[in-house]
């Protein structure tokens, strides 16, 4: 998705937008764009690719002491990636500029009619239709002409705007697509798709709101509504993440760090919630009186991608222990099924970065149709945190890499403490059994935290046996059948091996058509349950010649009898498995990554935040 960086001040703007935009490169993008304002002109520069290209661009003006500009990464929908295409778009004057994030769903009409006036275009975008929109509206007030221009947009748009009328101001406006200001400790202000941008230069952030425009200048920040033009009262928010959190530290690759990251994010997503002593779990933050929780009559989970693969966990965990029918679907499905939806059911949308919009018509179209919302999200103030009844924030701290790791195990451990609580307040889940469960919850970080280092080396040597391989399937049942999607996807989005998940009761009705002495077949075999079927289903690779890969719990002497590579775990509540296999194969996925040489960070053609349907 787009990334938008935005300063003025007194400080020279080159290198802050520079360093911002590096800040948002996770976002995924395909161009990049700065502008600033030199001696009352705007200067623009723009390249294709990464921002080193741009970077070297600017090294003969890095000093100008310019202290106003844009940055843009461009994420291409509307036109293909080029320079053309790439933001900062202008005007018919050249005067005023403008950078956007999300889709003018009505541009080809606004183009035509604004061709027709005379507006001639440079590029195939449908960002450029708004330059030239306000424009035509200018007659001295650019913050109205900004109103006027928008309330003739359909779409989505997060907007930074510069006019050499006004050479110490910025406008921004957002309506469906994410866009925070910074308040300099020292004056100055910022605009940014995501908070990481900023935090180098302040932690006191504003969210803006749906229909907000906001008029930064160097002594500070007014937003006012984009359809009222009212001075509208904004609370500053203070970002306790420090730069350094959103670093690397030390790691090669974000995705890296982030997975050995996991004992301490799934351990602050259960501070303060459980009391290992009297096996007492509280989530008042989900805002449902004990009385609400009792006539919930079903669950309808609502996400895309990995978050939609931590519903699928949850689904298990919330009919066994709090004995809710639950329903589960990809976001972009749900919206446009015949939902049957009333406030007796409860929509828990899951989303790491809070601003997928898929997941935002699915929680806006329950929320029309009656139905309670509480999402379940990782950044504080984004979107759908702020759209829903409640949010059980998942407080795993910035995610960089693109391919989830530490925010799913987060949602992982979310979703299981609101099965306890759930299951608690429904009086489903025996005190005794309760506690031995919150217990073992209490206990995981540290299971994980010791595993890390020796799962590491073992899953390098697992990855170099098998990383030239074509493809792969991934086999598991009962709650570790979504860890088996979650392992295949994990696979193919960064290292581009094709490979499949499915639920290994089911291979024997066709993958296993494609099982042969090249086809590595990885299962998840805890001892649980389910570890004799799953048992069977191996053997069934076995007779076929396919190298298998298990994953099991320690002192199961029968997995190296059957398999090429085994991987032994130790053994933890039955439950919390689908968490504890995750870290493997999370390590499995990063490494072959690296072997092949892959953009571990920054899988092609994929974005972080998918803000567009
Ligand atoms: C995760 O590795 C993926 N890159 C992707 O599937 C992601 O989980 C999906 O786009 C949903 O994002 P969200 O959690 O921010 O809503």
């Amino acid at each position: 998705m787009c990334g938008i960086v935005g300063y003025v001040g007194t400080r020279r703007v080159i290198p802050i937008i520079l360093e911002g935009l590096k800040k948002l490169e996770y976002r995924g993008y395909d161009s990049a764009g700065i502008v600033y304002l030199h001696e009352g002109r705007l200067v623009k520069y723009r390249s294709q690719g990464k921002l080193a290209n741009l970077e070297e661009m600017l090294d003969s003006v890095r000093d100008v002491g310019s202290t106003i500009g844009l940055g843009h990464t461009r994420w291409a929908t509307h036109g293909a990636p080029s320079v053309a295409n790439a933001h900062p778009h202008g005007d018919c004057s050249g005067n005023l500029v403008v950078v956007h994030n999300g889709i003018i769903e009505n541009y080809h009409s606004l183009r035509e009619k604004l061709q027709a006036k005379g507006h001639v275009f440079t590029s195939e975008t449908d960002t450029e239709v708004l330059a030239h929109l306000i424009e035509e509206n200018l007659q001295g007030d650019l913050v109205l002409a900004v109103r006027q221009a928008l309330e003739k947009v359909e779409g989505s748009f997060a907007i930074g705007v510069m006019w050499t009328g006004m050479p110490d101001v910025l406008i921004a406006a957002r309506h469906h697509s994410p866009l925070v200001l910074g308040v300099g400790e020292k004056g100055g202000s910022f605009m940014a798709s995501d908070i990481p941008a900023l935090l180098p230069y302040t932690r006191r952030m504003i969210f803006l709101d749906d229909q907000e425009l906001a008029v930064l200048r160097c002594e500070g920040v007014e937003v006012i509504s984009l359809t009222t033009g009212a001075r509208v009262e904004k609370e500053i928010k203070t970002i306790n993440w420090d730069a350094g959190m959103a670093e690397k530290g030390g790691f090669k690759h974000f995705m890296l760090k982030e997975i050995y990251e996991q004992p301490q994010s799934i351990a602050n997503t259960l501070a303060g919630r459980l009391d290992p002593e009297t096996g007492i779990v509280s989530l008042p933050e989900l805002g449902l009186s004990r009385e609400e929780m009792q006539k919930i009559k079903r669950i309808s989970l609502v996400a895309c991608g990995t978050s939609w693969h931590a519903a699928l966990v949850a689904r298990y965990w919330l009919e066994k222990w709090a004995e809710i029918p639950v329903e589960v679907d990809v976001a972009s499905e749900f919206r446009y099924r015949h939902l049957l939806l009333d406030s007796s059911v409860l929509v828990i949308p899951i989303s790491q970065s809070g601003e997928t919009a898929d997941t935002l018509a699915g929680l806006r179209l329950a929320r029309k149709l009656g139905a309670k919302v509480v999402s379940i999200c990782n950044v504080v103030g984004s979107t759908m945190t702020r759209e829903s009844d409640g949010t059980l924030y998942t407080h795993a701290g910035p995610e960089i890499g693109v391919a989830s790791t530490k925010a799913f195990t987060s949602q992982l451990a979310a979703l299981f403490l609101l099965t306890l609580y759930l299951g608690q307040e429904r009086r489903k889940i025996a005190p005794d059994t309760l506690k031995q469960m919150v217990q073992a919850l209490v206990d995981l970080p540290q299971v994980l935290e010791s595993e890390l280092p020796r799962l590491h080396k073992e899953l390098n040597i697992i990855a170099e046996t098998y990383s030239r391989s074509r493809d792969f399937l991934y086999l598991g049942r009962g709650c570790n059948f979504p860890i088996a999607l979650e392992g295949a996807l994990k696979l193919k989005e960064i290292s581009y091996i094709h490979a499949e998940g499915y639920a290994a009761g089911e291979m024997k009705h066709g993958p296993i058509a494609l099982i042969d002495r090249d086809m590595p077949v990885l299962a998840l075999v805890p001892r649980d349950g389910v570890h004799d079927k799953v048992i069977s289903n191996v053997e069934e690779v076995k007779a076929r010649n396919g190298r298998i890969i298990l994953l099991g719990t320690s002192g199961d002497r029968q997995l190296s009898r059957i398999a090429e590579s085994v991987v032994l775990l130790p053994e933890v509540l039955e439950d919390l498995n689908p968490i504890l296999y995750s870290i493997p194969l999370q390590l499995l996925a990063y490494q072959v990554a690296v072997l092949r040489g892959c953009d571990v960070d920054q899988p092609r053609n994929l974005a972080k935040s998918v803000t567009v349907e």
